[in-house]
């Protein structure tokens, strides 16, 4: 019997990248999404994808009836990827309600279902926010927790947290928190991808929507910090590869290869790269020049981090394979397929 995967967000950018390798692994997937930062469309496109749906659930996490319903009506869900949450730290700090209610509380709720479920299996969607600025490079699970520089980031550390104290109360859960470094690109037949709403806050969307004409120019926050060109430095992972990550991590749990009930491991590549390294990469790959101008940092962006990998690679057998410019490409191709699509 193929096992079952239930995904919550699993409409997101992240999370629909992750359903569809579930999927083409054979693997059943139950999606619970509230569509709060998704569009239903998007099962169109795993369906061109994959050649089959998922089954859905329009629900929000937050609330316990709906969830625990959804696990009344599929016992056999005994692995759970958990997604579903609020991601902009801009929006966070101005909100932070908004982030403690949703991210915490959907947490909560899940870790409560899963108990009187029996559900056993657990990934969370962590984040390298959780290092603040690392004191040492590339950073590896060790490093100490800093304090976080936005509500957005303080939830992921509390959720870790939360997961931490369910497990040690207890309870049969066991877990694996995936700290995520910077995720882009989209999946190479461009029906997925990444989809902000309005002026987006992430580079990359920022990068194909000024190629592709809507914004004016790219804006890189800062050329002064203590870096090879002085723009700022992130681990930049192919969004495919993050979310083979999420296979390799419930495999390690359903079949009990876990070394303890809760761990850590880092998503990322292992390579940093530039806000200008990102830029030339683009332009070589796409053939598309691109208007940008250096203006002042932004609030709350740290210097530099990348992602030592070793223990992932060592204890989940994986390690990232595409390239940035693979990354590039796709989300290129992507915004290119969106565009066109929505201007129909
Ligand atoms: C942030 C979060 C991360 C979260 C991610 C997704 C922190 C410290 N980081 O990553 O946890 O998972 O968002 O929402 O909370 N840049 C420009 N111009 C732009 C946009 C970005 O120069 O228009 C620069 C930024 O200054 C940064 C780099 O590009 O150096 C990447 O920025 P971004 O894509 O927003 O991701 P992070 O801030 O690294």
């Amino acid at each position: 019997m193929a096992e079952t995967v239930l995904v919550t967000g699993g409409m997101g950018y992240i999370g629909s990248h992750t359903t569809v390798e579930f999927l083409n692994k054979g693997y059943n997937v139950i999606i619970v999404d509230n569509l709060g930062n998704s569009s239903i469309e998007v099962l169109d496109g795993i369906y061109k994808i994959c050649g089959q749906k998922p089954v859905f659930y329009n629900v929000d996490v937050t609330n316990y009836q709906q969830l625990s319903s959804v696990f009344k009506s599929h016992p056999e869900i005994n692995s759970v990827i958990h997604f579903a949450a609020w991601k902009a730290v801009g929006e966070s700090v101005e909100q932070p309600l908004k982030y403690y209610n949703n991210n915490l509380g959907g947490m909560s709720n899940l870790l409560q279902v899963m108990q009187e479920n029996g559900c056993q299996n657990l990934v969370f969607s962590s984040s390298c926010t959780v290092y603040g600025q690392p004191d040492v490079l590339p950073v590896t699970e060790q490093a100490p927790i800093k304090e976080a520089l936005s509500p957005y980031g303080f939830t992921k550390q509390v959720c870790e947290t939360m997961i931490k104290d369910v497990i040690a109360s207890n309870m049969s859960v066991r877990a694996i928190a995936l700290r995520y470094f910077n995720p882009i690109g989209a999946h190479k037949s461009a029906e997925i991808g990444e989809l902000p709403n309005g002026v987006p806050n992430n580079l990359i969307p920022f990068v194909t929507q000024t190629a592709y004409g809507i914004r004016k120019e790219l804006m890189i926050f800062g050329d002064d910090y203590n870096t090879p060109d002085g723009t700022a430095v992130r681990d930049y992972i192919h969004v495919t590869d993050l979310a083979l990550a999420h296979i390799a991590a419930i495999e390690r749990l359903i079949e009990s290869r876990n070394a303890n009930d809760f761990e850590v491991f880092n998503v990322g590549t292992g390579t940093g790269n530039s806000v200008l390294e990102i830029v030339k990469t683009f332009e070589q790959v796409t053939a598309q020049k691109l208007n940008y101008k250096i203006v002042g940092r932004r609030a709350g962006d740290i210097e530099q981090v990348w992602a030592d990998t070793a223990v992932a690679e060592r204890e989940l057998n994986w390690t990232a394979k595409l390239s940035l410019a693979d990354s590039l490409e796709s989300a290129w191709k992507w915004e290119n397929n969106y565009r066109k699509n929505i201007e129909k």
